[in-house]
């Protein structure tokens, strides 16, 4: 028992890490190791000695728990070097989606459910798709609603995501169904409820018989993802030249009404800007603010929080689901 003893002191010796630590110990006082074996023997000795040897093995199964303990302690105590080439920690740990990609996501999870065709326009964009095959022709008082940003080279930065529908119809023929989610920019303040620049999702529709019904659904669905089934939602008349009817969303929240989108029917014109006879189709196309509905889902007073990238409004996020 005593030369057990001295061969595990010289073998811990020469032990570096705890997983051979393990392994050494596993051969000695595991459930197949040594002293398991030894304990088994006793049955062959003679029952006089029995007792004497069984208190032996045992003291020296104790003594062998307490030389791996101490050597456990010793690997642990030992201060890792220091390698000044190793990479930082990183101080937040896991990164989260920014609060307008969360709510973005979300909406687009649920109309890709029903079958939309998610897709991109450009930020650059055309006069000519965002206002006049938009049914909005120069000197429109409405363009007025929409307070552009013009470039040096005749282009404008699109003031909403609706010159995709046109981008959309005139490549695809209906029946159709398609969004889109990105920057628009307008001449505007920069104050607690303006931003030159914020977010929109464009929703469209063409089939034979497309009526405001399904569209009420489709929004109905995507204010109940983000505010929940008992969300009380209101639509109103509003105006907007390439929809007719036009309306805007209100939705009912800790006890306000708040006006969250804007909606309608395609225009006949516009309709017809794209090649589709509106006496065989129609449509229906929304815009979502998006900072818009984050604001009113999170509670946040001003808007300019969303790009100051401030990481303590950040990491509020965390735990916000996003898919
Ligand atoms: N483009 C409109 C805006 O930016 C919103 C809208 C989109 C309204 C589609 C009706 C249909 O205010």
């Amino acid at each position: 028992m005593n030369e057990i003893y001295e061969e595990v002191v010289e073998k811990l010796k020469s032990v570096k890490s705890l997983s051979d630590l393990d392994t050494l110990k596993a051969e000695y006082l595991g459930r197949k190791g040594k002293i398991r074996k030894l304990f088994g023997d006793l049955k062959k000795v003679d029952e006089a000695k029995r007792r004497e040897l069984g208190r032996k093995l045992n003291e020296l199964k104790s003594a062998l728990e307490e030389a791996f303990n101490k050597k456990r302690e010793e690997l642990l105590d030992q201060v890792e070097p220091l390698d000044p080439s190793m990479p930082g920690e990183s101080w937040y740990g896991v990164g989260t989606l920014h609060p307008i990609y969360i709510v973005a996501n979300r909406i687009l999870n649920v109309l890709e459910s029903m079958g939309f065709d998610i897709g991109e326009g450009p930020e650059v964009e055309e006069e000519y798709y965002n206002f006049e095959m938009l049914n909005i022709p120069k000197y429109h008082p409405a363009r007025d609603m929409q307070q552009s940003l013009y470039l040096n080279n005749g282009k404008m930065l699109r003031t909403h995501t609706s010159p995709f529908q046109i981008r959309y119809m005139l490549k695809h023929k209906p029946p159709l169904k398609a969004a889109t989610f990105g920057r628009v920019f307008r001449a505007d303040e920069f104050d607690a409820t303006h931003s030159p620049v914020f977010h929109q999702i464009e929703g469209l529709a063409v089939d034979r018989n497309i009526s405001i019904g399904d569209l009420k659904w489709t929004l109905e669905r995507i204010v109940e993802e983000l505010f929940g089934k008992d969300v009380k939602v209101k639509f109103l008349p509003s105006y907007f030249p390439f929809t007719e009817p036009s309306m805007e969303v209100s939705v009912f929240y800790k006890g306000k009404w708040l006006e969250m989108l804007g909606c309608g029917m395609i225009h006949p014109k516009v309709l017809e800007n794209v090649g589709i006879n509106p006496e065989e189709w129609s449509g229906y196309a929304f815009g979502i603010g998006v900072e818009r509905f984050a604001m009113v889902k999170y509670e946040i007073e001003d808007i300019r929080m969303f790009y100051e990238n401030d990481i303590r409004f950040l990491e509020m996020f965390k735990s916000e689901r996003w898919i």
